[in-house]
């Protein structure tokens, strides 16, 4: 009834009945997508005014069989993983037998650590096969993971740590990215001298260097491995427990941990996987993200595996060794699909065509996720990477709603480069009026973009602040689900995402919020204030500006800016640095203290006379001073 539309017609079909009856619909696809130990009789309960959502409650399964003894059982000598590590020439392949094994030792060996069920396993892993054999051990004996992305710097990754109240963390001694060395076992103990709970620090044995110790609370995997038998029973799993914390930005300083449940995620990454990508078993998929984020999550680990397909996960950066790095990867391994965020894809065309010479021949589609893609980026994509053979999805999709929301169906759905074109199956969004808070009916309409009902992969809390989760998400526009995206549906019912309407931005497909960085830069003793403000760049999509007032006037500032970037590197990440930062004398503030940063945005814009209405500034003649500074710094 609900089978994989093959024409934008049958979709129409099928999208009506889908949202017509949405518990059918998802009802269904549970039952033919995962495997169950025990059924369920209630699809649906709660709502969004009450938060309270909850799918397939009395359901009974668990995530990491469904990703690999199904598999495993059927054909144990089938590749789950391709690997490539950061230098060329060293590949590993991992099949679901061997995947089985490697998860069933590690479920014992965090089993004798004193992990039990429910507890949070922080992962601090490069995107390595390891870190699959982690998510997968965690789900196996129903601890919830918590993969803390590797740019992180020790201080965020503490407060992750903190936050989550985890006592355990899987990391390695140390990791290699676009031929650099991270030291991620010192970052980790750094951490770890503020985070007096932690009991258990297991360790990945990956270069081989030597690392700081702690014989009370250190342990090598390897050793361990050896211990433990190759087969260990899953755990029986109810659908609604937590599967797995992903810690985000949102328009606040302090970055909340969505947490997604077993049964509902493991439907939308199954569902979406095999309807937007159109994944087959004998298919090999790479998708480029990181598996510390949601990407990496849905789309390297779980989509891919829970449809018994083979995964391609590469640990490097898009130029290392060369900008045909990807294109070497996909043409060396027959990739069908890959997967990739528009900011790698922007750097990758701005090299040149003369990277693209591998053919390529199995590509079948091309993904894009992340931040709009422009539509050159696209035509480039089809034309030069896909070779005007391979179809375009540009997935929407967001940390809170754990899937595809917004999509292409490959193959099925005709596609406007620069719009990410129909809504998913099941999932019914609508455009919100900003100011009315109406919903805008028809075509040609812009506005907010908002979700009407719950589906079952949406997250169900921020761990341990429901309020703060009914706060961003629900009490907005009440009764909607606000997805903190502008949109615009056009005559076809297409969509056309906008960007952010808070303060979250998106440098380079990571997902940042000004007041995280504002927060970072006022650490520095010698910050009075600081704004940040987005603007947009060629590159990296969005870049990140401060506008910074010190206490007390500062002669080299370019020392200061020195001073401040590495601030920002060590309270955050290097990702985090802003593209520029300027020294104000004063920030341009209402009488209530509010800072306009819409004066600062407009500055960055090139506009020198029209700020719209500034009366309520306390100090209007400081924006000709701030002018001055961008100017001369320009
Ligand atoms: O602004 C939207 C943008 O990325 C945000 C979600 O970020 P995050 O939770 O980190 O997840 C990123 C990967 C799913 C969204 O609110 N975004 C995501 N996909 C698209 C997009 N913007 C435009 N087009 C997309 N396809």
């Amino acid at each position: 009834m609900y089978d994989v539309p093959t024409t934008l017609e049958e979709y129409r079909i099928i999208y009506a009945k889908s949202i017509q009856d949405p518990e059918h619909f998802w009802a269904g696809k549970a039952r033919e997508l995962l495997h169950w130990y025990q059924d369920f009789q209630t699809i649906h309960t709660g709502n969004f005014s009450d938060g309270d959502n909850a799918w397939f409650l009395e359901g009974r399964l668990n995530a990491s069989y469904n990703c690999i003894d199904r598999h495993a059982l059927r054909d144990r000598h089938k590749i789950a993983i391709i690997s490539e590590a950061d230098e060329p020439g060293n590949e590993r392949s991992i099949t679901y037998g061997e995947l089985l094994r490697d998860v069933s030792r590690l479920s014992y060996i965090l089993k004798d650590m004193g992990v039990k069920k429910g507890d949070v396993v922080v992962i601090y892993l490069p995107n390595i096969p390891e870190a699959l054999v982690a998510i997968l051990a965690c789900s196996r004996i129903g601890a919830v993971h918590s993969v803390v992305f590797m740019g992180f710097s020790a201080a965020s990754l503490r407060d992750r740590i903190l936050d989550a109240r985890s006592k355990f963390i899987i990391t390695t001694d140390e990791a290699r990215r676009g031929g650099k060395t991270i030291a991620t076992k010192v970052i980790v103990n750094e951490a770890l001298l503020q985070c007096p709970l932690v009991s258990g620090c297991l360790v990945l044995r990956y270069t081989g260097s030597d690392v700081p110790w702690s014989p009370s609370r250190d342990l090598w995997w390897h050793e361990e491995a050896g211990k433990w038998p190759a087969y260990f029973p899953p755990e029986s799993m109810s659908a609604e427990d937590p599967l797995f914390l992903l810690y985000t930005s949102g328009s606040t300083g302090k970055p909340k941990g969505l947490m997604h449940t077993t049964a509902g995620f493991l439907l939308g990454a199954a569902i979406t996987t095999k309807y937007v990508f159109d994944l087959q078993e004998s298919d090999r998929y790479f998708c480029a993200g990181d598996i510390g984020w949601i990407t990496g999550h849905t789309y390297l680990v779980y989509g891919p595996l829970l449809l018994g397909s083979t995964t391609v996960i590469f640990e490097g950066t898009p130029s290392y060794p060369t900008f045909s790095r990807f294109w070497d990867i996909i043409d060396k391994h027959g990739i069908t699909h890959f997967y990739a965020a528009p900011t790698a894809l922007r750097i990758l065309k701005r090299a040149g065509p003369s990277h693209i010479t591998a053919p390529m021949k199995k590509l079948r589609v091309l993904g894009s996720i992340g931040e709009p893609i422009a539509p050159e980026v696209w035509k480039w994509y089809y034309e030069t990477v896909g070779r005007g053979r391979a179809y375009i999805v540009d997935t929407y999709f967001q940390t809170e709603t754990g899937c595809h929301v917004v999509t292409p169906l490959a193959g099925s759905i005709p596609t406007k480069p620069g719009s990410c074109t129909v809504p998913f199956l099941g999932i019914e969004p609508v455009i919100i009026d900003s100011i009315s808070g109406a919903e805008l009916q028809g075509s040609n309409v812009e506005g907010i973009l908002a979700i009407k009902h719950p589906w079952p992969s949406m997250a169900r809390t921020v761990w341990r602040d429901h309020d703060r989760y009914m706060g961003t998400y629900f009490n907005i526009y009440g009764g909607y689900y606000f997805t903190g995206d502008g949109a615009y549906r056009d005559e076809d019912g297409y969509y056309w995402i906008r960007g952010r309407v808070d303060d979250v931005v998106n440098v380079s497909g990571h997902r940042l919020s000004t007041a995280e960085l504002e927060a970072a830069l006022l650490e520095n003793a010698h910050v009075a204030e600081a704004a940040v403000v987005e603007m947009n760049d060629e590159l990296t999509g969005q870049a990140l500006v401060a506008y910074v007032s010190l206490k007390e006037s500062c002669t080299d500032t370019g020392i200061m800016k020195k001073t401040l970037i590495e601030q920002v590197r060590k309270s955050i990440g290097s990702f985090a640095a802003p593209k520029a930062i300027y020294f104000v004398s004063d920030l341009p503030k209402t009488r209530s203290g509010k800072i306009m940063r819409r004066v600062l945005r407009k500055i960055l814009d090139g506009e020198r006379e029209s700020f719209g209405d500034t009366s309520t500034l306390l100090n209007p003649s400081i924006i000709q001073s701030i002018i001055e500074v961008v100017e001369e710094g320009a």
